[in-house]
């Protein structure tokens, strides 16, 4: 059997036909940037996120850049985010001038451990950009209080965690501004390059909206500098179809990670992921770890499996942000994790049989690659676990 690590085709056949219509009607009206199909999209995704303001743009990475240039982040500035992340998070913070500083992720969330928060605190210091990775949320009430306490914005980067909840709060809605990306193979996806900012806050909805379109009150009138970060009218006709169907989508995600869990959690060496008592994980991406990873990944391409790593090397260990200064031994956990992640095929069509045949199938590759895969960190915390 034949099972890809994501198929695309297997979600949009279905919804073809509709899909045709909807590019056909932004065709016909011509409402290729911005427009009417993006601020229905923006009115139904506010209201998904239960938020006052959805902002549509061009990229998740956008919708992060102008998150942080509204709340005021520039030169001189820095913005405390973890290293294991896309590096979206970081060039973001990179391109308002600012400097990126990292702090490490916690053991069993693999998000930003409140913790090391105060240790990473500087006079500079401007904003916190909690990542939800993978479908989980942070611990944001802790993280909040930090940032409450010492007058720092908050971004949430959401770009992999539409339609997660934390304490009920749902992902983008929780802090100053929450920032998704419609990348394609993201929860809710486009055709294409999309994004988008959620708030609540009226003044920086405002400013957002006039900064993603060259900073223009109104037409060829510019307050400020800001630049081309506009959705398009097609992306957000597909996103408005795609979005009615995100929650049964989370829902199948949920209920393959719930098989794969059960499927695996008495095999040794491999650590599946924890789903903190104050989240609903939405499941983007689910990354087990493994020692012997390439091994595992060969021996499962070999069965037809396919598998992905999110992400091999840590953003404080990128050479683009070699200037930094960090080196190997910087952030221990997230470190560790990024020589242990593997991502298996997790996608709503995803069948019953398929999942089962990639848990036996990481079964026999750990039994297969290595008769020491049990040994180290991977092997303390199965067995803490298991306990
Ligand atoms: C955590 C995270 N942040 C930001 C981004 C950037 O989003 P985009 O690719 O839409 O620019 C991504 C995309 O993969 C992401 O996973």
């Amino acid at each position: 059997m034949n099972i890809p690590f994501l198929d695309l085709n297997a979600q949009n056949a279905p919804l073809r036909a509709e899909i045709d219509r909807a590019i056909a009607e932004v065709i016909d009206c011509s409402a290729f940037a911005g427009g009417p199909f993006v601020a229905r999209f923006e009115e139904e995704f506010a209201a998904f996120c239960d938020t006052k303001h959805a902002i549509g743009v061009g990229s998740g990475t956008e919708a992060l850049w102008l998150a942080l240039l509204a709340k005021g982040v520039g030169p001189g500035d820095e913005v405390i985010t973890v290293p294991s992340t896309f590096m979206a998070t970081a060039e973001a913070i990179s391109y308002c001038g600012a400097q990126p500083v990292f702090v490490d992720i916690d053991e069993d969330t693999y998000t930003l451990d409140p913790e090391k928060l105060q240790a990473a605190m500087t006079p500079w210091t401007k904003a916190i950009i909690p990542v939800h990775l993978f479908g989980q949320t942070a611990d944001m009430d802790p993280i909040l209080a930090f940032a409450r306490e010492r007058g720092l914005a908050v971004i949430e980067d959401a770009a992999q965690a539409h339609g997660a909840t934390y304490k009920g709060r749902k992902a983008g809605s929780i802090a100053d501004a929450g920032c998704f990306s419609f990348y394609p193979g993201k929860n809710l996806g486009a055709f294409g390059e999309a994004g988008a900012i959620v708030t609540n806050d009226d003044l920086l909805a405002e400013k957002m909206r006039i900064l993603r379109d060259h900073g223009q009150v109104k037409k060829y009138h510019h307050t400020m500098v800001g630049w081309n970060c506009r959705m398009d009218g097609i992306q957000a006709a597909v996103l408005s179809i795609k979005l009615r169907r995100l929650e049964n989508g989370n829902k199948l995600r949920r209920s393959h990670a719930r098989q794969y869990a059960e499927a695996l959690h008495s095999v040794d060496g491999v650590v599946t992921p924890v789903t903190s008592d104050n989240c609903e994980h939405v499941f983007h991406v689910y990354a087990v770890r493994v020692q012997e990873r390439e091994a595992v990944m060969r021996y499962l391409a070999d069965q037809g499996i396919g598998s992905a790593i999110h992400y091999p090397v840590p953003v404080h260990l990128q050479e683009a942000y070699s200037d930094l200064g960090y080196g190997p031994g910087s952030f221990p956990v997230a470190e560790r994790c990024a020589t242990e992640f593997l991502s298996l095929p997790m996608f709503p069509e995803l069948t019953p049989d398929q999942v089962n045949t990639v848990a036996g199938a990481l079964e026999e590759a750990i039994a297969a690659t290595t008769s020491s895969a049990c040994s180290g960190i991977t092997a303390d915390l199965v067995a803490l676990r298991q306990a």
